[in-house]
Protein backbone atom coordinates (compact mmCIF):
# COMPACT_ATOMS: atom_id res chain seq x y z
CA UNK A 1 0.00 0.00 0.00
CA UNK A 2 1.55 3.46 -0.91
CA UNK A 3 1.30 6.05 1.93
CA UNK A 4 1.56 10.10 1.42
CA UNK A 5 2.93 12.52 3.69
CA UNK A 6 1.77 16.38 3.44
CA UNK A 7 4.70 16.66 0.95
CA UNK A 8 3.84 13.92 -1.25
CA UNK A 9 -0.26 14.26 -1.91
CA UNK A 10 -1.90 11.57 -3.32
CA UNK A 11 -2.38 11.91 -7.23
CA UNK A 12 -6.39 12.49 -5.98
CA UNK A 13 -5.77 14.35 -3.02
CA UNK A 14 -7.93 17.57 -3.04
CA UNK A 15 -5.74 20.57 -1.99
CA UNK A 16 -6.47 23.72 -0.78
CA UNK A 17 -3.61 26.39 -1.65
CA UNK A 18 -3.37 29.85 -2.18
CA UNK A 19 -0.93 30.61 -5.31
CA UNK A 20 -0.27 34.70 -6.50
CA UNK A 21 -2.68 35.85 -8.75
CA UNK A 22 -1.20 35.34 -12.36
CA UNK A 23 0.35 31.90 -10.98
CA UNK A 24 3.54 34.89 -10.22
CA UNK A 25 6.84 32.64 -8.77
CA UNK A 26 4.60 29.68 -8.82
CA UNK A 27 6.62 26.20 -10.05
CA UNK A 28 4.45 24.61 -11.96
CA UNK A 29 6.69 21.86 -14.32
CA UNK A 30 10.27 20.90 -14.43
CA UNK A 31 11.95 21.64 -17.43
CA UNK A 32 15.66 21.25 -18.60
CA UNK A 33 14.82 23.44 -21.58
CA UNK A 34 16.03 26.51 -19.71
CA UNK A 35 15.44 29.42 -17.05
CA UNK A 36 15.30 32.85 -16.00
CA UNK A 37 16.86 34.15 -13.24
CA UNK A 38 15.04 37.43 -12.82
CA UNK A 39 17.07 38.65 -9.74
CA UNK A 40 20.36 38.10 -11.59
CA UNK A 41 19.30 39.87 -15.13
CA UNK A 42 20.16 36.19 -16.57
CA UNK A 43 18.71 33.63 -18.44
CA UNK A 44 20.14 30.49 -20.47
CA UNK A 45 18.83 27.80 -23.05
CA UNK A 46 20.23 24.73 -21.23
CA UNK A 47 23.01 24.90 -19.72
CA UNK A 48 24.44 27.66 -21.75
CA UNK A 49 23.71 31.71 -21.16
CA UNK A 50 21.54 32.65 -23.73
CA UNK A 51 23.49 35.94 -24.60
CA UNK A 52 26.76 34.02 -25.23
CA UNK A 53 25.16 31.28 -27.48
CA UNK A 54 23.39 34.76 -29.41
CA UNK A 55 26.82 35.68 -29.86
CA UNK A 56 28.81 32.51 -30.65
CA UNK A 57 26.27 30.03 -32.49
CA UNK A 58 23.92 30.55 -34.89
CA UNK A 59 20.06 30.17 -34.92
CA UNK A 60 19.98 26.67 -36.10
CA UNK A 61 22.50 25.41 -33.86
CA UNK A 62 20.13 26.83 -31.14
CA UNK A 63 17.17 25.08 -32.68
CA UNK A 64 19.91 22.23 -32.25
CA UNK A 65 20.34 22.32 -28.70
CA UNK A 66 16.73 22.93 -27.73
CA UNK A 67 15.34 19.88 -29.64
CA UNK A 68 18.25 17.64 -29.89
CA UNK A 69 19.02 18.62 -26.36
CA UNK A 70 22.93 19.58 -26.82
CA UNK A 71 25.19 21.63 -29.67
CA UNK A 72 26.04 20.60 -33.36
CA UNK A 73 29.27 19.70 -33.81
CA UNK A 74 30.83 21.67 -37.33
CA UNK A 75 28.78 18.51 -39.62
CA UNK A 76 25.79 18.40 -37.51
CA UNK A 77 25.39 22.05 -38.03
CA UNK A 78 25.94 22.00 -41.13
CA UNK A 79 23.25 19.58 -42.02
CA UNK A 80 20.59 20.86 -39.59
CA UNK A 81 21.01 24.03 -41.41
CA UNK A 82 19.97 22.07 -44.26
CA UNK A 83 17.62 20.13 -42.89
CA UNK A 84 16.33 23.48 -41.95
CA UNK A 85 15.86 24.84 -46.03
CA UNK A 86 14.22 21.21 -46.93
CA UNK A 87 11.61 22.26 -44.04
CA UNK A 88 11.06 25.60 -45.54
CA UNK A 89 10.80 24.19 -49.10
CA UNK A 90 8.40 21.50 -48.00
CA UNK A 91 6.35 24.22 -46.15
CA UNK A 92 6.26 26.33 -48.82
CA UNK A 93 4.28 23.94 -50.69
CA UNK A 94 1.49 24.21 -48.07
CA UNK A 95 1.81 28.12 -47.64
CA UNK A 96 1.58 29.08 -50.90
CA UNK A 97 -1.68 27.05 -51.80
CA UNK A 98 -3.25 27.89 -48.25
CA UNK A 99 -2.86 31.72 -47.98
CA UNK A 100 -4.16 33.12 -50.76
CA UNK A 101 -7.22 31.25 -49.92
CA UNK A 102 -7.33 32.45 -46.55
CA UNK A 103 -7.03 36.32 -47.30
CA UNK A 104 -9.62 36.34 -50.59
CA UNK A 105 -12.19 38.38 -50.05
CA UNK A 106 -10.71 40.21 -46.82
CA UNK A 107 -10.56 43.49 -46.29
CA UNK A 108 -6.38 43.23 -46.77
CA UNK A 109 -5.50 46.85 -45.31
CA UNK A 110 -7.21 45.10 -42.30
CA UNK A 111 -5.93 41.56 -42.19
CA UNK A 112 -3.78 40.96 -39.02
CA UNK A 113 -0.79 39.00 -39.62
CA UNK A 114 -0.86 37.12 -36.48
CA UNK A 115 -4.45 36.17 -36.38
CA UNK A 116 -3.78 34.98 -40.61
CA UNK A 117 -0.78 32.98 -39.34
CA UNK A 118 -2.67 30.66 -36.48
CA UNK A 119 -5.39 30.07 -39.33
CA UNK A 120 -2.96 29.23 -41.63
CA UNK A 121 -0.98 26.33 -38.59
CA UNK A 122 -4.60 25.75 -37.93
CA UNK A 123 -5.74 24.98 -41.40
CA UNK A 124 -2.38 22.82 -42.19
CA UNK A 125 -3.01 20.47 -38.94
CA UNK A 126 -6.80 20.38 -40.18
CA UNK A 127 -6.25 19.22 -44.00
CA UNK A 128 -3.55 16.99 -42.95
CA UNK A 129 -5.06 15.22 -39.90
CA UNK A 130 -2.57 15.86 -37.16
CA UNK A 131 -3.80 13.75 -35.08
CA UNK A 132 -3.66 13.97 -30.95
CA UNK A 133 -0.22 13.28 -30.13
CA UNK A 134 -1.40 10.14 -27.47
CA UNK A 135 -1.99 8.46 -30.94
CA UNK A 136 1.43 9.20 -32.60
CA UNK A 137 5.35 8.45 -32.24
CA UNK A 138 7.86 10.05 -30.76
CA UNK A 139 9.36 10.78 -34.26
CA UNK A 140 6.05 12.06 -35.54
CA UNK A 141 5.54 14.51 -32.88
CA UNK A 142 9.00 15.41 -33.56
CA UNK A 143 8.45 16.09 -37.64
CA UNK A 144 5.25 18.10 -36.71
CA UNK A 145 6.85 20.32 -34.28
CA UNK A 146 10.12 20.87 -36.97
CA UNK A 147 7.71 21.82 -39.58
CA UNK A 148 5.96 24.02 -37.22
CA UNK A 149 8.94 26.40 -36.76
CA UNK A 150 9.38 25.94 -40.80
CA UNK A 151 5.59 26.70 -41.12
CA UNK A 152 5.95 29.84 -38.83
CA UNK A 153 8.56 31.61 -41.18
CA UNK A 154 7.43 31.26 -44.65
CA UNK A 155 3.92 31.53 -43.55
CA UNK A 156 4.37 35.42 -41.80
CA UNK A 157 6.44 36.85 -44.87
CA UNK A 158 3.89 34.83 -47.40
CA UNK A 159 1.13 36.31 -45.43
CA UNK A 160 2.51 39.82 -45.06
CA UNK A 161 3.41 40.08 -49.09
CA UNK A 162 0.13 39.05 -50.00
CA UNK A 163 -1.65 41.77 -47.54
CA UNK A 164 0.61 43.95 -49.59
CA UNK A 165 -0.29 43.07 -52.89
CA UNK A 166 3.25 41.41 -53.52
CA UNK A 167 4.03 38.21 -54.76
CA UNK A 168 4.72 35.35 -52.51
CA UNK A 169 8.76 34.94 -52.17
CA UNK A 170 9.95 31.38 -52.29
CA UNK A 171 12.08 29.68 -49.48
CA UNK A 172 16.10 29.91 -50.78
CA UNK A 173 16.90 26.59 -49.23
CA UNK A 174 20.67 27.79 -49.39
CA UNK A 175 20.18 30.49 -46.97
CA UNK A 176 20.51 30.58 -43.04
CA UNK A 177 16.67 30.52 -41.73
CA UNK A 178 17.10 34.22 -40.40
CA UNK A 179 18.63 35.32 -43.73
CA UNK A 180 15.86 33.55 -45.62
CA UNK A 181 13.10 34.90 -43.63
CA UNK A 182 14.47 38.64 -44.10
CA UNK A 183 14.73 37.76 -47.81
CA UNK A 184 11.00 36.23 -47.60
CA UNK A 185 9.66 39.22 -46.43
CA UNK A 186 11.56 41.87 -47.95
CA UNK A 187 11.72 40.17 -51.59
CA UNK A 188 15.97 40.90 -51.58
CA UNK A 189 18.43 39.09 -49.92
CA UNK A 190 19.72 41.26 -47.03
CA UNK A 191 22.91 42.74 -46.14
CA UNK A 192 25.21 40.30 -43.49
CA UNK A 193 24.72 43.04 -41.15
CA UNK A 194 21.03 43.25 -41.35
CA UNK A 195 20.68 39.74 -41.41
CA UNK A 196 23.10 39.62 -38.21
CA UNK A 197 21.60 42.07 -36.68
CA UNK A 198 17.97 40.07 -37.23
CA UNK A 199 19.13 36.72 -36.72
CA UNK A 200 20.80 37.86 -33.42
CA UNK A 201 17.21 39.00 -31.88
CA UNK A 202 15.52 35.65 -32.66
CA UNK A 203 18.49 34.04 -31.04
CA UNK A 204 17.80 35.90 -28.02
CA UNK A 205 14.24 35.08 -28.25
CA UNK A 206 13.79 32.05 -28.59
CA UNK A 207 12.59 30.63 -25.37
CA UNK A 208 12.44 32.55 -21.98
CA UNK A 209 10.89 30.49 -19.18
CA UNK A 210 7.34 29.73 -18.62
CA UNK A 211 5.85 32.72 -20.16
CA UNK A 212 2.27 33.15 -20.93
CA UNK A 213 2.31 31.73 -24.56
CA UNK A 214 5.14 28.62 -23.70
CA UNK A 215 2.91 27.91 -20.64
CA UNK A 216 0.03 27.83 -23.23
CA UNK A 217 1.69 25.83 -25.81
CA UNK A 218 1.92 23.45 -22.54
CA UNK A 219 -1.25 23.35 -21.03
CA UNK A 220 -2.85 22.25 -24.54
CA UNK A 221 -0.38 19.95 -24.99
CA UNK A 222 -0.97 18.18 -22.35
CA UNK A 223 -4.32 17.62 -23.09
CA UNK A 224 -3.06 14.77 -25.37
CA UNK A 225 -4.41 17.46 -27.97
CA UNK A 226 -2.07 18.07 -31.65
CA UNK A 227 0.93 19.59 -32.21
CA UNK A 228 -1.08 22.40 -34.34
CA UNK A 229 -3.63 23.31 -31.86
CA UNK A 230 -0.09 23.85 -29.28
CA UNK A 231 1.08 25.91 -31.47
CA UNK A 232 -2.05 27.96 -32.49
CA UNK A 233 -2.69 28.73 -28.85
CA UNK A 234 0.51 29.87 -28.36
CA UNK A 235 0.57 32.40 -30.93
CA UNK A 236 -2.97 33.58 -29.65
CA UNK A 237 -1.33 33.92 -26.38
CA UNK A 238 1.71 35.86 -27.82
CA UNK A 239 -0.10 38.03 -29.71
CA UNK A 240 -1.64 40.01 -26.52
CA UNK A 241 -0.45 43.77 -25.93
CA UNK A 242 1.25 42.46 -22.65
CA UNK A 243 3.46 39.89 -24.08
CA UNK A 244 4.63 39.68 -27.36
CA UNK A 245 2.43 42.22 -28.92
CA UNK A 246 3.91 45.52 -27.10
CA UNK A 247 7.32 45.62 -29.39
CA UNK A 248 5.44 48.53 -32.13
CA UNK A 249 3.89 49.96 -29.21
CA UNK A 250 7.12 50.42 -27.68
CA UNK A 251 8.73 51.93 -30.71
CA UNK A 252 5.47 54.04 -31.66
CA UNK A 253 6.20 55.69 -28.59
CA UNK A 254 9.48 56.67 -29.25
CA UNK A 255 8.26 57.65 -32.84
CA UNK A 256 5.31 59.54 -31.15
CA UNK A 257 7.75 62.08 -29.07
CA UNK A 258 9.67 62.46 -32.05
CA UNK A 259 12.44 65.04 -30.50
CA UNK A 260 13.86 64.61 -27.04
CA UNK A 261 13.30 67.59 -25.20
CA UNK A 262 9.11 66.34 -25.93
CA UNK A 263 10.13 63.10 -24.21
CA UNK A 264 9.78 64.17 -20.37
CA UNK A 265 6.32 66.12 -20.87
CA UNK A 266 5.17 62.84 -22.96
CA UNK A 267 6.19 60.53 -20.45
CA UNK A 268 4.67 62.35 -17.32
CA UNK A 269 1.31 62.52 -19.51
CA UNK A 270 1.21 58.91 -19.74
CA UNK A 271 1.66 58.30 -16.08
CA UNK A 272 -0.45 61.33 -15.64
CA UNK A 273 -3.21 59.20 -17.33
CA UNK A 274 -2.52 55.69 -14.93
CA UNK A 275 -1.10 53.82 -18.18
CA UNK A 276 1.85 51.73 -18.66
CA UNK A 277 5.05 52.69 -20.55
CA UNK A 278 5.31 50.39 -23.59
CA UNK A 279 8.56 48.55 -23.02
CA UNK A 280 9.05 48.51 -19.64
CA UNK A 281 8.60 46.16 -16.61
CA UNK A 282 8.88 42.38 -16.71
CA UNK A 283 6.41 39.92 -14.66
CA UNK A 284 10.36 38.29 -13.95
CA UNK A 285 12.84 40.39 -14.25
CA UNK A 286 13.42 43.34 -11.58
CA UNK A 287 16.98 44.40 -12.61
CA UNK A 288 18.17 45.04 -16.21
CA UNK A 289 16.55 42.32 -18.68
CA UNK A 290 19.59 41.07 -20.81
CA UNK A 291 18.21 40.56 -24.40
CA UNK A 292 17.65 44.58 -23.81
CA UNK A 293 21.46 45.22 -22.85
CA UNK A 294 22.32 42.95 -25.96
CA UNK A 295 19.57 44.34 -28.18
CA UNK A 296 20.62 48.19 -26.97
CA UNK A 297 24.21 47.20 -27.81
CA UNK A 298 23.34 46.14 -31.46
CA UNK A 299 21.14 49.04 -31.90
CA UNK A 300 24.20 51.35 -31.06
CA UNK A 301 26.17 49.63 -33.39
CA UNK A 302 23.36 50.54 -36.22
CA UNK A 303 23.49 54.04 -34.67
CA UNK A 304 21.69 57.30 -36.53
CA UNK A 305 19.24 59.52 -34.87
CA UNK A 306 16.69 56.98 -34.04
CA UNK A 307 18.40 55.33 -32.14
CA UNK A 308 19.70 57.97 -30.11
CA UNK A 309 16.33 59.72 -29.37
CA UNK A 310 15.68 55.99 -28.54
CA UNK A 311 18.47 56.03 -25.36
CA UNK A 312 17.14 59.54 -24.30
CA UNK A 313 13.71 58.35 -24.11
CA UNK A 314 14.69 55.15 -22.57
CA UNK A 315 16.64 56.88 -19.80
CA UNK A 316 13.72 59.30 -19.17
CA UNK A 317 11.58 56.50 -18.80
CA UNK A 318 14.31 54.76 -16.40
CA UNK A 319 14.19 58.19 -14.41
CA UNK A 320 9.91 58.74 -14.21
CA UNK A 321 9.77 55.09 -13.14
CA UNK A 322 12.56 55.48 -10.48
CA UNK A 323 10.77 58.72 -9.74
CA UNK A 324 7.03 57.85 -9.30
CA UNK A 325 7.08 53.92 -9.24
CA UNK A 326 9.92 53.38 -7.02
CA UNK A 327 10.83 50.43 -5.29
CA UNK A 328 8.86 48.28 -8.03
CA UNK A 329 11.96 47.46 -9.93
CA UNK A 330 10.43 48.41 -13.67
CA UNK A 331 13.42 48.35 -16.11
CA UNK A 332 13.93 48.12 -20.39
CA UNK A 333 12.27 45.01 -21.14
CA UNK A 334 13.36 43.19 -24.59
CA UNK A 335 10.67 45.10 -26.37
CA UNK A 336 12.03 48.58 -26.15
CA UNK A 337 15.14 47.80 -28.20
CA UNK A 338 13.93 44.49 -30.10
CA UNK A 339 11.28 46.55 -32.76
CA UNK A 340 14.41 49.07 -33.37
CA UNK A 341 16.97 45.85 -33.96
CA UNK A 342 14.32 44.77 -36.26
CA UNK A 343 12.81 48.46 -37.96
CA UNK A 344 16.85 48.29 -39.09
CA UNK A 345 17.42 45.20 -40.14
CA UNK A 346 14.32 46.00 -42.99
CA UNK A 347 11.32 44.09 -40.65
CA UNK A 348 8.22 46.53 -41.06
CA UNK A 349 6.80 47.27 -38.15
CA UNK A 350 3.53 45.23 -38.35
CA UNK A 351 6.04 41.65 -38.52
CA UNK A 352 7.79 42.72 -35.21
CA UNK A 353 5.30 40.48 -33.03
CA UNK A 354 4.81 37.72 -35.84
CA UNK A 355 8.65 37.84 -36.12
CA UNK A 356 9.15 37.24 -32.25
CA UNK A 357 6.33 34.09 -33.21
CA UNK A 358 9.21 33.13 -36.35
CA UNK A 359 11.85 32.11 -33.12
CA UNK A 360 9.52 31.62 -29.94
CA UNK A 361 7.93 28.90 -32.09
CA UNK A 362 11.27 26.48 -31.53
CA UNK A 363 10.33 27.18 -28.04
CA UNK A 364 7.19 26.31 -27.84
CA UNK A 365 7.73 23.21 -29.76
CA UNK A 366 10.95 21.74 -27.71
CA UNK A 367 8.42 22.38 -24.62
CA UNK A 368 5.54 20.98 -26.35
CA UNK A 369 8.03 17.63 -26.91
CA UNK A 370 9.27 17.66 -23.43
CA UNK A 371 5.73 17.93 -22.12
CA UNK A 372 4.91 15.25 -24.12
CA UNK A 373 7.61 13.02 -23.37
CA UNK A 374 8.08 13.72 -19.72
CA UNK A 375 5.61 11.67 -17.83
CA UNK A 376 2.74 14.27 -19.12
CA UNK A 377 0.29 15.30 -17.00
CA UNK A 378 -3.18 17.66 -17.67
CA UNK A 379 -2.90 20.49 -16.26
CA UNK A 380 -5.72 21.16 -14.29
CA UNK A 381 -5.91 23.90 -11.50
CA UNK A 382 -8.51 25.02 -9.85
CA UNK A 383 -10.52 29.22 -8.56
CA UNK A 384 -12.01 30.30 -5.67
CA UNK A 385 -15.46 30.54 -6.49
CA UNK A 386 -16.54 34.57 -5.74
CA UNK A 387 -20.09 34.20 -6.79
CA UNK A 388 -23.66 34.19 -5.59
CA UNK A 389 -23.75 31.40 -2.57
CA UNK A 390 -24.65 28.62 -4.10
CA UNK A 391 -27.31 26.45 -4.46
CA UNK A 392 -30.22 29.00 -4.58
CA UNK A 393 -33.69 27.84 -6.05
CA UNK A 394 -34.04 27.89 -9.44
CA UNK A 395 -36.95 30.26 -10.66
CA UNK A 396 -39.55 28.77 -12.32
CA UNK A 397 -41.26 31.41 -15.09
C1 LIG B 1 5.05 43.25 -18.39
C2 LIG B 1 4.05 43.58 -17.29
C3 LIG B 1 2.67 43.03 -17.68
C4 LIG B 1 4.53 42.92 -15.98
O1 LIG B 1 3.67 43.25 -14.99
P1 LIG B 1 3.86 42.79 -13.46
O2 LIG B 1 5.28 42.48 -13.16
O3 LIG B 1 2.85 41.74 -13.19
O4 LIG B 1 3.60 44.10 -12.68
P2 LIG B 1 2.22 44.60 -12.09
O5 LIG B 1 1.19 44.63 -13.17
O6 LIG B 1 1.93 43.82 -10.86
O7 LIG B 1 2.59 46.09 -11.69
C5 LIG B 1 3.38 46.43 -10.54
C6 LIG B 1 3.43 47.94 -10.41
O8 LIG B 1 4.28 48.47 -11.43
C7 LIG B 1 3.53 49.35 -12.29
N1 LIG B 1 3.96 49.08 -13.66
C8 LIG B 1 4.26 47.85 -14.20
N2 LIG B 1 4.65 48.00 -15.47
C9 LIG B 1 4.59 49.32 -15.75
C10 LIG B 1 4.86 50.07 -16.90
N3 LIG B 1 5.27 49.48 -18.04
N4 LIG B 1 4.70 51.40 -16.86
C11 LIG B 1 4.29 52.00 -15.73
N5 LIG B 1 4.01 51.34 -14.58
C12 LIG B 1 4.16 50.01 -14.60
C13 LIG B 1 2.08 49.00 -12.08
O9 LIG B 1 1.26 50.10 -12.36
C14 LIG B 1 2.08 48.62 -10.62
O10 LIG B 1 2.09 49.82 -9.89
P3 LIG B 1 1.39 49.90 -8.44
O11 LIG B 1 2.27 49.07 -7.53
O12 LIG B 1 1.43 51.35 -8.13
O13 LIG B 1 0.01 49.34 -8.60
C15 LIG B 1 3.96 45.09 -17.08
O14 LIG B 1 5.21 45.58 -16.62
C16 LIG B 1 3.52 45.85 -18.32
O15 LIG B 1 2.32 46.02 -18.53
N6 LIG B 1 4.49 46.37 -19.12
C17 LIG B 1 4.18 47.04 -20.34
C18 LIG B 1 3.93 46.07 -21.49
C19 LIG B 1 5.19 45.41 -21.99
O16 LIG B 1 6.22 46.03 -22.19
N7 LIG B 1 5.08 44.07 -22.22
C20 LIG B 1 6.17 43.27 -22.72
C21 LIG B 1 6.67 42.33 -21.65
S1 LIG B 1 8.12 41.47 -22.15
Amino acid sequence: MSTTTDATPSRNAVLDVEVPRGLKGVKVAETAIGNVRGQEGFFHYRQYDATELAKKRSLEDIWHLMHEGRLPDAAESAAYRERAGKLRVEAWKQVHQIVPGLMAGAELSEVDVMATLRALIAAVGAREAWKPWLDLSPEEIKDQCSRAVALTAVGVAAIYRTKHGHAMVEPDPSLPHATDYLRMVTGETPTPEKASALEKYLDLTVDHGFNASTFTARVVASTGADVSSAVVAAIGSLSGPLHGGAPSRALAMVDEIGSKENAEPFIRGIFERGERLMGFGHPVYTTMDPRSIMLGEIADGIGGDQVELARHVEQTCLDLLEELKPGRGLKTNVEFYAALVMRSAGIPDELFTPTFAVSRVIGWTANIREQVENDNRIFRPSAEYVGAEPPQDVPVI
